[in-house]
């Protein structure tokens, strides 16, 4: 067998297995048999029997490509009791956040340790600007980072989906970081998107699941989560994951360089523990029964929800169309007197995140106005907030988190309400219509 690679579309991955040899656009499709791998970068070629490859470039002569061992958690592969992969992920994410954190620092003493970040890390603390860029999921993770970065380093901070950026022009120069987020990184908008940053001389980092994979190989240096192989095509644990792996990489050079003092630093680590046990609140089975019969035949649930946690809102939405088909719609609170309001009726439920730091009073008023036209709303409330339970049709309560880790653990009933929805239309939750893990081809 010949294989090549021309561009970024289409990675090609060569598994090394027990007499045998596979081949994939895709390390996850290659793991579960060997975890030995090569990859081809642009203008390679291969040729394969069942005993190994050689490679050559384009004008025929001889290369080394080298052979990786890629780590993985045999258990992750598996769906053991669970019906389904993305019931299972759910559920991982207290472990995969703890993996991620406590990969990344330690709290006696509250230090951070990115060590892979090679070249990038020296760079790091003269950053000026951020631009963050992810498609699906992982670009709403980038949105919820771009809110630390602000915080922590002070330095302005954007967000864009690769496929735009890659058909802009974007401004970027050696002061400005860009951080390009990809639970597989392989999804071909992100790497155009990174070659177009790495032409115009930007540092950048990646925030990545997959050691090894192409985001990694292009980036200056990488923060690896460690949420293990994710196999829902809705991705989850991989999801949170990021949100933590974001938090530590602005925490770190950008912010202690610009910002923050060296107790600021441990105060925000010592927030940073918290999150897995809080995440384990929601990670069991009852924790979302009432509103899925609801939302079982018809209506698009609305999810509004201002502040550095609306990303959540906006994940929510895709997370319920791409597994249950149901059309959902993620808006700011602000934004719902410029056009969902209009969708208001009896049979179009809204979920509200309003939580104590989603600005609650505002929050408040925008439930009441849904209810005025006769609208229902789910509210995802803190715990203890009876004004919001009294008021909203039904409530999901989330353990009270600091203002910043609030949207990873708001973002887990929405999780598993898309799921459960899915469930009871009877929909192929773990490979959906349509829909393809890993979007390496435009
Ligand atoms: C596909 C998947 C999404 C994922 C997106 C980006 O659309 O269905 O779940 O968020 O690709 O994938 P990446 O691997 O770059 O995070």
């Amino acid at each position: 067998m010949v294989a090549a690679r021309l561009g970024n579309a289409g990675g090609v991955v060569i598994g090394y297995g027990e007499g045998e040899m596979v081949l994939a656009s895709d390390l996850a499709a290659v793991l579960p048999v060997t975890q030995r791998v090569a990859f081809l970068a642009d203008g390679q070629f291969a040729r394969i029997d069942k005993l190994g490859a050689s490679f050559v470039n384009v004008a025929g002569e001889a290369l080394q490509v080298p052979v990786k061992r890629i780590p993985i958690d045999p258990v992750s592969a598996l769906k053991g009791d669970f019906q389904h992969f993305m019931l299972k992920e759910i559920m991982e994410q207290p472990e995969a956040l703890s993996d991620t954190i406590w990969s990344l620092a330690t709290l006696e003493p509250a230090e951070l340790y990115l060590n892979d970040l090679g070249a990038a890390a020296e760079r790091l603390a003269g950053v000026q600007r951020v631009v963050l860029i992810g498609m699906g999921t992982s670009l709403h993770a980038a949105m919820i980072g771009r809110h630390y970065f602000e915080q922590f380093a002070g330095v302005p901070a954007e967000t864009d989906n690769g496929s735009e950026f890659r058909y802009r022009d974007p401004v970027l120069g050696p002061e400005t970081l860009v951080v390009s987020v990809s639970q597989s990184g392989e999804t071909v908008d992100v790497l155009e998107a990174m070659a177009i940053a790495g032409a115009k001389g930007a540092l950048q980092v990646t925030i990545c699941n997959t050691e090894g994979a192409q985001t990694a190989r292009v980036a200056e240096g990488a923060v690896y989560t460690r949420a293990g192989l994710e196999r829902g095509v809705a991705s989850t644990k991989c999801f949170t994951a990021a949100v933590v792996a974001l938090y530590a990489l602005a925490l770190g050079k950008p912010g202690q360089a610009k910002r923050l003092s060296a107790d600021e630093v441990r105060r925000r680590l010592g927030s940073w523990q918290g999150c897995p046990t809080q995440s384990q609140w929601y990670c069991r089975r009852e924790a979302i029964p009432a509103p899925r019969e609801r939302l079982r035949h018809h209506s698009t649930p609305p999810l509004p929800r201002p502040g550095a946690g609306y990303p959540a809102a906006l994940e929510g939405a895709p997370e319920m169309k791409e597994i249950s088909y149901i059309h959902a719609e993620g808006y700011a609170a602000g934004e719902m007197k410029h056009g969902p309001i209009a969708l208001i009726d009896p049979s179009f439920p809204t979920i509200a995140i309003a939580t104590k730091h989603a600005l609650r009073s505002k929050m408040i008023s925008n439930v009441e106005q849904v209810q005025a036209r006769g609208g229902k709303v789910l509210a995802i409330v803190t715990e203890g907030d009876d004004e919001l339970a009294r008021l909203a049709d039904g409530v999901v309560t989330i353990p009270e988190v600091s203002e910043l880790l609030e949207p990873i653990v708001a973002s887990i009933p929405l999780q598993l309400l898309a799921y459960y929805v899915a469930v009871h239309r009877g929909c192929d939750v773990d490979q959906p219509r349509n829909l393809a893990k890993t979007v390496t081809v435009e």
